[in-house]
C-alpha cells in the first residue's frame, strides 16, 4: 500500500459505530428496515391524527362541561346520572389520548438510545394505561353495552385479554433485563393496543374503496364484514405479520427478507388509504 494513503487512512477518525452499522448491513436487511420505517411513519402519522381527534373532540367537550357531546359519536356514551360508567368512559378517553402518544414515543429508537430513563418511565405508564384501558373497556362492553354485535364484542374482549397478557410479559422481561424478549412482547403490546385504531382505519378504507358500506348493515352496525374485520385487526393480522417480520429479520435467506418487505409495503399502502379515509370521514369533521 502507498505510504501516504496508509497515513491518510490512519488519520481518518473512526466512524460512529451506531451510524455505520446500518450502512454495513446487507441489502436485504436494509430494505426490510426501510419498509418497517415506512410502516411506522404512516402508522405514527395516522395515530397522531387520532390523538388530535381524541383531544380536540372529547377533550374539548369534557373540559368545556359538555360530556353529552360524546353522544354525537357513541350510542352508549354519556348517560345523565350514571356516574360510574360516565367516569369509566371519561377515563377511557383520557387514557386513549395518553396511550396513543405514549406508544409512538416508546417505539422511537433515537429516544430509547439517548434517554433510557425516559423510556423506562413512559414504559411503566404505558403498561399501566394499557391494563386500565383493557379492564375499563371490558367493564363497558359487558356491563353497559357497546356499539356492534356479539361477535365484535367477543373480538374486542379477546383484544383486551391479549393487551393484558402482552403488558404483563413485556413488563416481566424488562424487569429481568431480557431485552430481546421484552422487545418482542412490547411490539406485540403496541400492535394490540393499536387494534381499535386499525379497526377504524380498516373500516373507513373499506367504505371508501367500495364507495359505501358493503358486507354489513350500517344501521345495526353488524354483519359478516365487521366480524371478520374485528377478529382480523384486534388479533390475527397485526400479531401474525409481526411474527413473520421477526422471523424474516433473523432469517439467513435474503428471499425471506425481500418477500416480507414486499408484504409490508403492500400493507402500508393499504393502511395509508385507510388513514386518509378515516381522517377525511371520521376525525377531521369532528374537530
Ligand atoms: C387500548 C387502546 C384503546 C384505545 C386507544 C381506545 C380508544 C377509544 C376511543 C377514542 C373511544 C371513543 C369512540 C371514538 O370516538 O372512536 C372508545 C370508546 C370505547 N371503547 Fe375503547 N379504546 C381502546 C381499547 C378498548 C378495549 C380493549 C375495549 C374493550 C374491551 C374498549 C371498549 C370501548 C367502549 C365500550 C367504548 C364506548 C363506545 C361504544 O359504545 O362502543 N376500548 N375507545
Amino acid at each position: 500500500m502507498n505510504a501516504s494513503v496508509g497515513a491518510a487512512a490512519v488519520a481518518v477518525p473512526p466512524r460512529n459505530p451506531t451510524l455505520a452499522a446500518p450502512l454495513r448491513q446487507p441489502l436485504a436487511q436494509r430494505v426490510l428496515r426501510m419498509t418497517a420505517a415506512f410502516w411506522f411513519a404512516v402508522a405514527a402519522l395516522g395515530q397522531l391524527i387520532f390523538a388530535t381527534y381524541i383531544a380536540g373532540f372529547y377533550g374539548r367537550a369534557t373540559l368545556g362541561g359538555h360530556p353529552e357531546w360524546w353522544n354525537q359519536v357513541m350510542p352508549h356514551g354519556y348517560v345523565a346520572g350514571d356516574r360510574f360508567f360516565n367516569g369509566v368512559l371519561g377515563l377511557h378517553l383520557a387514557f386513549a389520548f395518553l396511550i396513543t402518544l405514549g406508544g409512538l414515543l416508546q417505539l422511537l429508537p433515537a429516544l430509547r438510545r439517548t434517554l433510557p430513563a425516559f423510556h423506562r418511565w413512559t414504559g411503566r405508564v404505558y403498561v399501566v394505561s394499557a391494563a386500565l384501558m383493557a379492564i375499563g373497556g371490558l367493564t363497558m362492553v359487558w356491563g353497559r353495552g357497546a356499539v356492534g354485535d356479539f361477535p365484535q364484542h367477543l373480538a374486542i374482549s379477546l383484544n383486551a385479554v391479549l393487551i393484558l397478557t402482552c403488558a404483563a410479559l413485556a413488563w416481566r422481561h424488562a424487569r429481568a433485563r431480557r431485552h430481546d424478549r421484552h422487545r418482542r412482547w412490547a411490539l406485540r403490546l403496541f400492535l394490540c393496543v393499536s387494534g381499535v385504531w386499525f379497526f377504524r382505519v380498516g373500516l373507513m378504507g373499506w367504505i371508501v374503496i367500495n364507495q359505501g358500506p358493503v358486507g354489513f348493515d350500517p344501521e345495526r352496525f353488524s354483519g359478516p364484514f365487521l366480524t371478520v374485520l374485528a377478529f382480523a385487526v384486534y388479533a390475527i393480522v397485526p400479531l401474525g405479520v409481526l411474527e413473520l417480520y421477526l422471523r424474516a429479520q433473523h432469517s439467513r435467506r435474503d428471499g425471506a427478507k425481500f418477500a416480507m418487505a414486499g408484504v409490508l409495503t403492500a400493507l402500508t399502502l393499504a393502511m395509508a388509504v385507510g388513514v386518509a379515509s378515516a381522517t377525511a370521514l371520521m376525525w377531521l369533521p369532528r374537530l
